[in-house]
């Protein structure tokens, strides 16, 4: 029985598809048409679901969207119904004649989607109660957008349509394909269905939602908000910011502390004289590009912390500074739900989510703080999991089928045989040379241990926004070097922002203070004193590392290319950069070969095929 999840009309659209329980695809939109963080409706997505099947959507059984138009709807109507009176009262409105009018916030919505079709002129109470219901009619109309753009009759679509409510999408996604049959489960967001925050406990094939944070607080806001403030204003800029922090001291704790306050029972409120979201309303774009986000902070920022700062000017110690000081208070903030958490329900393994889980930092340090022991982050902690939380949740917590799937990395994209490759070598007309499985892996790790900067295209496209060493740039992580020369000839990324090590599992302990596997790069953890000078490119200003722990069992090409590495060397560490320049990480040979063309990569391997820059 197919399942299809699908996460739309927000940033990183995405799709999953499940049969009989097991994951047989899962993909963000991005990939496909080349738009970062994209939202709209994920076509390409499920259409690449449905041919890894091999399966039309006539076959379909079940399909759903991580969205619930109906969920929490007496609190949005209180909410939407307070703000119009004061705004009547003031007579004020919100954003008046902008290009997108709609209220909104990051992650999902509050009342419409934003997507630009509202009533640009209209009063605030009508426009929001107009986008709120285009959006309910676009959730609703899901079964003839998937036959238009699959090209199908809409009657030929005989699968029972499910509205998810979105955390608890997120909820599923960190439980059903964990190791755990009871675990304590966290979905720690920005927005979705106008909640930021969820916490449950799972069970077996049920999850039992235990509280919540409302709009408008949010640990999300806080961030995104902060981030614009320090001037990086797109979509997904909050792990600059991450990267950012180890560079300041935390001066303004009692400035955050303010800014974010907690509560009993694991509760946190916004101080909200600091932002914009919930009274004036932020413009955004959810339409079929990547989001963009309006201004979330007030100026109560401006009074408090000065002048924000331009994109692209310089950054003194007084960003990182309060990037150092953001980055402890969310962790504070998270440690105290999730203390709250233990004590409700006594459990020591977590199952995490949503687009703050992707805070590698504050994960890292969640065994070292709370009481938990084990924790399983999804892969694709962020929206774009909701697609496969949504299979889930309809699989186990709905249909209360087996569960069997445990999802250990995010190997779940598109592959290509060697024949395409091939034919796309030829078409590119590129000298290439083939090698065995074996030779392969000692190929590039020669070329690694040698300083060379090799692209790594192998098997399945990962889910989610890491690359895991299928859809990676590998350099040796010994010369200190290599930051500078990727950022030079591929990355241009800022140059405060660290690169990751992939280690073999079993020598985690060897270079790092913690062990508790990390699979899918979403833990940082310190690299041990000792070993630092050994790694110096992936070891953060701070000591630090998000490190990607490799098992033969998840990933066996990785981990060959990573043992042949330390044969040569006697490290078992390499650097692991996504495949991409700035762009979407690359899905197809195509891509690959382009960025490969494009920037100045020394080696490409295509599966077992190689080509190598001519010197000049
Ligand atoms: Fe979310």
């Amino acid at each position: 029985m197919y399942i299809l999840g699908i996460n739309a009309y927000h940033g990183d659209a995405a799709a999953a598809l499940i049969k009989d329980g097991r994951i047989v695809a899962a993909a963000e939109e991005e990939r496909f048409n080349r738009v970062k963080h994209c939202a709209g409706f994920p076509a390409e997505a499920v259409r690449y679901c449905l041919r890894a099947a091999g399966t039309g959507i006539e076959h379909v059984a079940h399909i759903g969207i991580s969205r619930d138009p109906s969920a929490h709807l007496h609190k949005k109507i209180l909410f939407a119904a307070t703000r119009a009176a004061r705004q009547i009262g003031t007579s004020r409105q919100p954003a008046e004649g902008s290009k997108q009018a709609a209220v909104a916030t990051i992650d999902s919505d509050v009342e419409g989607n934003g997507n630009g079709n509202g009533n640009k002129n209209g009063p605030g109470l009508f426009r929001q109660v107009k986008d709120r219901l285009n959006n309910a009619a676009k959730v609703r109309d899901l079964k003839e957008e998937l036959a238009r753009v699959l090209g199908v009759p809409a009657k030929s679509i005989g699968a029972q349509f499910h509205n998810i409510e979105h955390h608890r999408a997120h909820l599923a996604s960190s439980f059903y394909v964990s190791p755990f049959q009871r675990a304590a489960l966290l979905s720690i967001d920005g927005f979705g269905d106008f909640i930021s925050t969820m916490w449950a406990v799972g069970e077996g094939n049920s999850i039992n939602v235990l509280d919540q944070v409302e709009f408008p607080h949010s640990t999300g806001i806080v961030y995104t908000a902060t981030t614009q403030f320090l001037g990086f204003p797109h979509y997904g800029d909050e792990g600059k910011v991450m990267g950012l922090a180890p560079y300041g001291k935390p001066r303004y704790m009692d400035e955050f502390r303010e800014i974010i306050r907690t509560e009993a029972n694991g509760q946190f409120r916004l101080n909200l004289d600091y932002f914009r979201h919930h009274a004036e309303g932020v413009d955004m774009t959810w339409d079929q590009g990547s989001p963009v986000i309006g201004r979330i902070f007030s100026d109560e920022f401006v009074k408090t912390f000065g002048p924000a700062r331009e994109k692209g000017a310089t950054l003194t110690s007084r960003e990182e500074d309060i990037a150092a000081s953001l980055q402890q208070r969310l962790e504070e903030v998270g440690f105290h739900v999730l203390d709250h958490l233990h004590d409700a329900t006594g459990l020591t393994d977590l199952g995490l989510s949503g687009g703050v889980a992707y805070n590698s930092v504050m994960n890292g340090k969640i065994l070292l703080n709370t009481p938990f022991r084990r924790v399983y982050v999804q892969p694709a902690a962020g929206d774009s999991g909701t697609a496969l939380g949504v299979c889930y949740e309809i699989n186990n917590g709905i249909l209360k089928r087996q569960r069997g799937e445990i999802m250990l990395g995010a190997y779940t994209g598109p592959e290509f045989g060697d024949s395409v490759i091939r034919a796309e070598l030829q078409q590119s007309n590129l000298a290439f040379e083939s090698f065995s499985d074996e030779e392969i892996t000692k190929r590039a790790a020669q070329d690694i241990a040698d300083g060379l900067v090799v692209g790594w295209f192998q098997g399945r496209m990962e889910f989610g926004p890491r690359a895991l060493g299928n859809r990676s740039i590998v350099v040796d992580p010994r010369r200190a070097d290599m930051k500078q020369i990727l950022n030079d000839r591929i990355k241009k990324r800022e140059p405060f922002r660290p690169f990751a090590p992939s280690i073999l599992e079993e020598h985690t302990a060897e270079y790092f203070e913690q062990s508790h596997p990390a699979p899918t790069m979403l833990m940082v953890y310190q690299v041990r004193e000792e070993r630092r000078d050994q790694i110096p490119a992936v070891t953060h200003v701070d000591g630090s590392g998000r490190l990607q722990t490799v098992s033969r069992e998840v990933n066996p090409r990785y981990y060959q290319l990573i043992s042949d590495f330390k044969e040569l060397t006697g490290v078992p560490v390499v650097l692991n950069t996504s495949f991409n320049e700035n762009e979407p990480v690359v899905c197809t040979p195509r891509h690959a070969i382009d960025c490969f063309l494009k920037t100045r990569m020394d080696v490409l391997y295509l599966g077992n095929f190689s080509v190598r820059r001519k010197t000049e």
